[in-house]
């Protein structure tokens, strides 16, 4: 069993999960600058960059994507970072196995600048989420997250970093899940085979 890790940029979330050991087939990225993508092909994980601006349009861009991707034939497509808006013709191909990790305690704080329109909010606990990506962006089946408190002190980057370091602890437990079968979807709701973990 092999997943696919999709990112855009650092990468930290991809390292995380090639750390724990998952079965990572490939790592791909929309931004041939990505940083990830060197450290992907430093540890022998095949690395490609597929630039969106070389496409007229978004479906095309998905095909091309899809087709690198179907090349694998992953059993998980995981999303790291990836700052891509997919379209419904490619979540639907994937549908079921298609996750990403998102940074805030969904469904609060879907969309981008979480961190910081937690702080402005005055919430008291924040987090991350991993789901099952749908055409409803940032709002798929939830199947773990973790929460951490805000601080008095806390800015956006010190809230990120602490929610980072959950992130990094629970995409390795939710791919883990996934390729060993713990996981069932019905409707909107995740059950995972532990009874307890
Ligand atoms: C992280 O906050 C992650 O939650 C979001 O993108 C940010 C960067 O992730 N999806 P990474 O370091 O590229 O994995």
């Amino acid at each position: 069993k092999s997943m696919v890790i999709l990112i855009s940029g650092r990468g930290s979330n991809m390292q995380a999960l090639l750390k724990a050991g998952l079965p990572v087939a490939a790592v791909i990225s929309n931004n041939p600058t990505a940083e990830g993508l060197a450290f992907a092909r430093e540890h022998g994980i095949p690395a490609h960059a597929i630039d969106h601006h070389a496409f007229p349009d978004r479906k095309t861009f998905d095909n091309a994507l899809a087709e690198i991707i179907d090349s694998y034939q992953p059993h998980l497509v995981a999303l790291a970072g990836f700052m891509r808006i997919l379209s419904e013709t490619f979540v639907d191909h994937y549908q079921g196995r298609l996750i990403n990790i998102h940074p805030s305690l969904l469904p609060a704080f879907p969309g981008l600048d979480t961190h910081t329109r937690a702080l402005q909010e005055g919430v008291k606990i924040h987090g991350c989420t991993v789901h099952f990506v749908t055409s409803q962006l940032d709002h798929g089946p939830i199947i773990i997250q973790a929460a951490i408190p805000v601080l008095a002190d806390d800015t956006p980057a010190t809230l990120a970093a602490r929610v980072l370091t959950q992130e990094h602890r629970i995409y390795p437990q939710a791919a883990n899940w996934f390729l060993q079968g713990q996981l069932t979807l019905t409707e909107n709701h995740v059950e995972t085979g532990m009874a307890c973990d």
